[in-house]
């Protein structure tokens, strides 16, 4: 069934969390949207207005051209009365901190050089073993013998937040505390998950409060983290604090809907699961395959700084765009079969991560961290089947599964 392409209609769906829940209704949507209005306006009612950006190839013409398509003004969505009441606390400015996703030209430049090496291919290597170990532990605490588990509850969700935990320099045992934060941050309209009132303010200030104390611990002691690197930087408290949040928001829900998501697509096709248990070596491709099935970041939007073209829209300077990335992992142009999950897909070109100057800084800690998950998980599991229906996150940022009932089966042995 196609909808009706209206302004506020298609708004209020596309910043309805629930929306965002049921990925058939979603996809439905986004592909009606690519063959018959790309470059689409929209009008919700508690949001200010923007663009949908639906199309892979404009998507990465405007996230390439950084000078033309600015972050500044607007990198989420949020609503209208929280915006104001942000502008409130900070004086005008749209942002309570000023992190990455939101800086442009040279700050940007400058700020995303501080870590870059640190989450380059050659220095996360070197984590391997380290979180070859963590991913063990886990199963060892987890799938002990044959039985049923929430796959995203008791292991999908856990294994990120200890690395990224890890790379900061948060101890296991202040994890817990970590995650409640986080889907506070990024979950924050899932009636299951704000079981308490939420306020985004205090939220951040306890944040605050931990790194502050964290950077201190490491300007006296310095360590092997990015602690350490941030409490030497030539930055601001308030930027190296804004600079560990983003860390530890950013790398971790992405990453567990990514595992949780792909474990789901291998038990839905089963000729894909048993390809990848007799060849393992096709893991790279697959983890890829994962994160473009997947697309756990929703979007990101760009403003042009002038009146633009695009696509036969003409989109005014300072009107913002949403880059809708699972739409664009769905582009028939350029995904051959796009609703299948192929987990040999050659040269993938998906924009899970974003494209251009901002595109994702742990995308090689993502793809390493998930490579090694599913190499453990794949020695030890025979069988694996869904015990139950899983269901999504509530969310219009960063999406994923909320829960995976499977059933499953271990190996005889489990390769030392
Ligand atoms: C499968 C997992 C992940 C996905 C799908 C993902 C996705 C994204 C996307 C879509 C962006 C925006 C790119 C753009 O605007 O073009 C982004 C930015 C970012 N991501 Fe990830 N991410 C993942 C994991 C991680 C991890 C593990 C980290 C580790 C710290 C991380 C850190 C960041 C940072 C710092 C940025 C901001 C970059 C900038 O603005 O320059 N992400 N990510």
């Amino acid at each position: 069934m196609t909808e009706r392409l209206d302004a506020r209609t298609i708004g209020n769906k596309i910043v309805d969390p629930r929306f965002h829940a049921e990925p058939g209704a979603y996809h439905a949507l986004f592909r009606q949207l690519r063959s018959e209005a790309p470059v689409f306006w929209v009008e919700p009612d508690e949001y200010a207005p923007f663009w949908l950006v639906t199309k892979h190839a404009d998507i990465m013409h405007v996230e390439k051209s950084m000078d033309l398509f600015v972050n500044g003004p607007r990198v989420m969505l949020r609503k209208t009365v929280v915006d104001d009441q942000i502008r409130k606390v900070t004086g005008g400015r749209p942002f309570l901190l000023n992190q990455l996703p939101n800086m442009d030209g040279s700050e940007h430049r400058y700020h995303r050089k501080l870590t870059q090496a640190w989450f380059a291919p050659a220095r996360i290597k070197v984590l391997e073993e380290e979180l070859r170990g963590y991913a063990r532990d886990l199963f060892d605490r987890t799938l002990q013998q044959d039985g049923s588990i929430d796959f995203m509850r008791a292991v999908a969700s856990w294994y990120p937040l200890r690395v990224i935990m890890r790379i900061i320099g948060v101890p296991a045992e202040d994890e817990p505390m970590m995650l409640k934060m986080t889907q506070q941050m990024f979950g924050p309209d899932d009636p299951e998950i704000k079981t308490e009132k939420f306020d985004v303010i205090s939220t951040v200030q306890g944040f605050f409060a931990y790194f502050r104390e964290l950077l201190a611990k490491r300007k006296a002691e310095p360590a092997d983290d990015l602690a350490t690197l941030l409490a030497d930087a030539d930055i601001g408290e308030q930027e190296a604090l804004s600079y560990f949040i983003l860390a530890a928001t950013a790398g971790h829900d992405t990453t567990s809907a990514s595992i949780a998501g792909g474990l789901l697509a291998l038990i839905q096709s089963p000729s894909e699961f048993e390809r990848l248990r007799s060849d393992p070596t096709l893991l790279p491709t697959a983890v890829d395959e994962m994160v473009r099935w997947v697309s756990p970041v929703t979007h990101f939007f760009r403003t042009p700084t002038e009146d633009v073209e695009l696509r036969g829209a003409s989109v005014a300077a300072g009107q913002a765009m949403m880059m809708c990335y699972p739409s664009a992992n769905r582009d028939e142009e350029v995904f051959e079969d796009p609703f299948r999950f192929d987990i040999g897909r050659p040269q993938h070109r998906h924009l899970a991560f974003g494209y251009g100057p901002h595109l994702c800084l742990g995308q090689h800690l993502a793809k390493l961290e998930m490579r090694i998950f599913y190499e453990e998980l794949l020695s030890r599991i025979d069988t694996v089947v869904l015990d139950g229906e899983p269901r999504w996150i509530q969310t219009n940022f960063v999406g994923g599964l909320k829960s995976l009932p499977i059933r499953y089966s271990l190996r005889e042995t489990v390769p030392a």
